[in-house]
């Protein structure tokens, strides 16, 4: 199959029907054209995982048997997954899938899609609880030293799921305000393995007790029955003038609850700061994700709440402000 037999110039002109003797080389040709005919970022590579998706092939037997014919069935998946696409859904959501730090994960329009750039605050976190354990273990401060963690707005799981699999005495709570992403948190704790069923405590609404991740739906830590060693949160972070700056992708398709920070983008980030103190253990951390251009307004933040702890901004691999960190076990003295 020719990898330039669609030129983007020969793009506009593309039918919306795909024939029905259509082989994969064809098709994906078809598909092609059409993506790029819609401006989509990534074309070729969207159009060979949306026909893989369809044949339920890989991409190697997609070039090793660029003849074989699609059936009536196949025809009709395919021509209906690249329709959406056209009208920019993102590819996340019709896989109904997204890789985050090695794992697989449900996504749909209930939740945010993960981003690879949220992964430094996955490892930041997993390095942080590293350090605490010989730490907890040495100042005997409970009789069972695992950490105990809350990833705040949570969406799918990614970032709780992946913290209890890295460390795996760790406790970890899965807050989110939004009752449909808890649903999709829920598909992905039990597909890793990190979920239990049981009852409800405190008259909270609770989907699931966790052997290790347990799922609370409420505002930001307000849910939390007890006091933690790591707060993470990756929450709404945009401004409201971005908005009209964004892809199509984004505002028409992913939930305005996990995008919307407010006037200047830290509302969430400003709430959870203020509740944060009295959800604290002693020598507690807290990690947030931030935009990148919100590290100075950030400090200012962690400075107004915690005076007297360790702040610092974390770049991401791009060296854009990416996690902001309060440590509170360290005293500037201030
Ligand atoms: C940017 S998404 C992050 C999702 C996921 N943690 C990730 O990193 O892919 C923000 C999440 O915060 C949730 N959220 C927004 N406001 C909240 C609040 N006040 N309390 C709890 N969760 C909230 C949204 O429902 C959404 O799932």
């Amino acid at each position: 199959m020719s990898r330039s037999s669609c030129s983007p110039d020969s793009l506009s002109s593309v039918s919306h029907d795909l024939p029905s003797d259509a082989d994969a080389g064809s098709a994906l040709s078809w598909a092609l054209g059409l993506l790029a005919g819609a401006e989509v970022d990534t074309p070729r590579l969207d159009a060979e995982l949306l026909l893989c998706h369809a044949l339920g092939w890989t991409r190697a037997s997609l070039y090793a048997h660029p003849e074989r014919l699609l059936s009536k069935e196949e025809n009709e998946r395919l021509r209906r997954l690249i329709m959406r696409r056209v009208q920019r859904e993102p590819l996340a959501y019709l896989t109904k899938r997204k890789e985050f730090y090695g794992l697989e994960f449900l996504v749909d329009r209930r939740v945010l899609i993960p981003r690879p750039e949220t992964e430094l605050l996955v490892e930041l976190a997993v390095a942080r609880l590293r350090a605490m354990l010989p730490a907890m273990l040495r100042a005997r401060l409970r009789t069972d030293p695992a950490p105990i963690v809350a990833d705040v707005g949570t969406g799918c799981g990614a970032i709780a799921v992946s913290v209890a699999i890295q460390i795996p005495t760790a406790k970890v709570y899965a807050l989110d305000v939004s009752p449909e992403a808890l649903e999709v948190a829920r598909v992905n704790c039990q597909r890793h393995g990190m979920m239990r069923h049981g009852m409800t405590r405190h008259g909270m609404t609770r989907h699931g007790v966790a052997g290790r991740v347990e799922l609370l739906r409420g505002d930001l830590l307000e849910p939390l029955g007890e006091r933690v060693d790591l707060v993470l949160a990756n929450l709404p972070y945009i401004a409201r003038s971005e908005f009209a700056t964004l892809q199509p992708e984004i505002v028409e398709y992913e939930p305005r609850v996990a995008l919307d920070g407010g006037q200047d983008g830290m509302d969430g980030i400003r709430c959870l700061l203020e509740q944060a103190s009295e959800h604290l253990a002693p020598g507690a951390s807290i990690m947030l994700e931030i935009g990148s251009d919100q590290g100075a307004v950030g400090r200012v933040l962690a400075d107004r709440f915690f005076p007297n702890a360790r702040i610092e901004v974390h770049p991401d691999y791009a060296g854009h402000d990416r996690v902001l960190e309060i440590d509170t076990a360290v005293s500037t003295g201030g």
